[in-house]
């Protein structure tokens, strides 16, 4: 295909969506299965239920449906995108082929490359940021999908893990712009820490038998102080790169891990807990999804202007922390 010279320096958000399954799975309903309370839970986490899927129902489903909301809300059709962008670390398959290439197959994306990105929880600040940069040098609407079924991965009996996480899916179509709608990102890892989160599931560890999946295993006290630690790093930089205070900008939305990781933030940061949106109560932690989720929930509360400067903070397995710094332009 010919290459187009730019003619729009930078690239914006035009559409956003995200599709949470129907069935929800409250604490209530755990206590009868775990030795465990919704007082616990709530107390603890912040969370009193998340969605789940049914039989049948797959990443790439969950994805599809967040995309078509997201491309219906941009007003572009999936023929027109350039690239398809899917980060997930529960896909349908265990990589062969990639969910993102479900997606792109589903949506009818007939013009559009189809790439899946794996950075766990972070995935999301990451795509953006990548994706940014393919939106502005190809002159192209660019669909980042985040898509998780973390439900599928649990050991539903290991109660200190399987009460964190819950399904989602939340997608976002970028366009080129004339102004800087998505502005900054920070990216980073230390990939000496991965041993706190891990899912033996990969060519290190050949199969015996016909044994299923392996489950997510996760040290969760020890993540918690790294959590708190990198998402006051990320938020910082981003303002100090930036040249900004942090009541210059209107909405922190932050991964939705933990309650108290985010209470723990604002307290460093001495700034009120009001600054972070939190849905973590009815979603739980999606993964990947769980920040284009919660900026999905946000827009369509009415609470976002246009105009108004946005904080996304991450972090996730690997270890991989990111966010990006966004004005929203639509
Ligand atoms: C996992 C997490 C909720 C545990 O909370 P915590 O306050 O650190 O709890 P602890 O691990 O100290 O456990 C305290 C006690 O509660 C128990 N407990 C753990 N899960 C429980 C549950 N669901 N219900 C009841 N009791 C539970 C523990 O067994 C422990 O009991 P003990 O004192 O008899 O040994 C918390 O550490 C956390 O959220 N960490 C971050 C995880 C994360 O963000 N992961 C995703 C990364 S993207």
């Amino acid at each position: 295909m010919e290459k187009s010279s730019p003619t729009k320096p930078f690239a914006r958000i035009a559409g956003i969506g995200s599709c949470l399954p129907e069935k929800v799975m409250t604490n209530h309903d755990l206590e009868g299965s775990l030795e465990t309370t919704d007082e616990w839970i709530v107390s603890h986490t912040g969370i009193r239920e998340r969605h789940v899927v049914v039989e049948g129902q797959n990443c790439s489903d969950l994805g599809v449906e967040a995309a078509r909301r997201a491309l219906d809300d941009a007003g572009v059709s999936a023929e027109e995108l350039g690239l398809v962008i899917c980060t997930t670390c529960s896909g349908d398959y265990a990589n062969l082929p990639t969910t993102a290439c479900l997606i792109q197959g589903a949506l009818g994306a007939v013009h559009a490359g189809a790439v899946e990105l794996n950075s766990a929880c972070t995935g999301f600040p990451y795509a953006l940021g990548l994706a940014r940069g393919y939106c502005v040098e190809h002159q192209t609407p660019v669909l980042v999908v985040a898509a998780e079924v973390i439900s599928r991965l649990l050991d539903w009996s290991d109660r200190s893990t399987c009460i964190l996480f819950g399904d989602g899916a939340g997608a976002v179509v970028l366009t080129p712009s004339e102004t800087p709608g998505l502005v900054d990102e920070v990216l980073g890892a230390d990939g000496t820490g991965g041993g706190v989160l891990i899912r033996q599931e990969g060519t290190r560890f050949p199969r015996q038998g016909n044994a299923g999946p392996h489950f997510i295993e996760m040290n969760g006290k020890a993540i918690f102080p790294f959590a708190v630690r990198i998402m006051e790093r990320v938020i910082r930089d981003l303002l100090e790169r930036n040249h900004l205070q942090l009541d210059e900008v209107q909405h922190v939305v932050p991964h939705q891990a933990n309650r108290r990781i985010i209470e723990a933030v604002a307290r460093h940061m001495e700034v009120p807990l009001e600054r972070f949106f939190l849905n973590i109560e009815h979603v739980a932690n999606i993964s990947s999804a769980s920040v284009p989720v919660a900026l999905d929930e946000l827009y369509r509360s009415g609470a976002i202007r246009k105009g108004d400067r946005i904080l996304t903070v991450g972090f996730g397995a690997g270890l991989t922390f990111g966010g990006n710094l966004l004005v929203w332009d639509k």
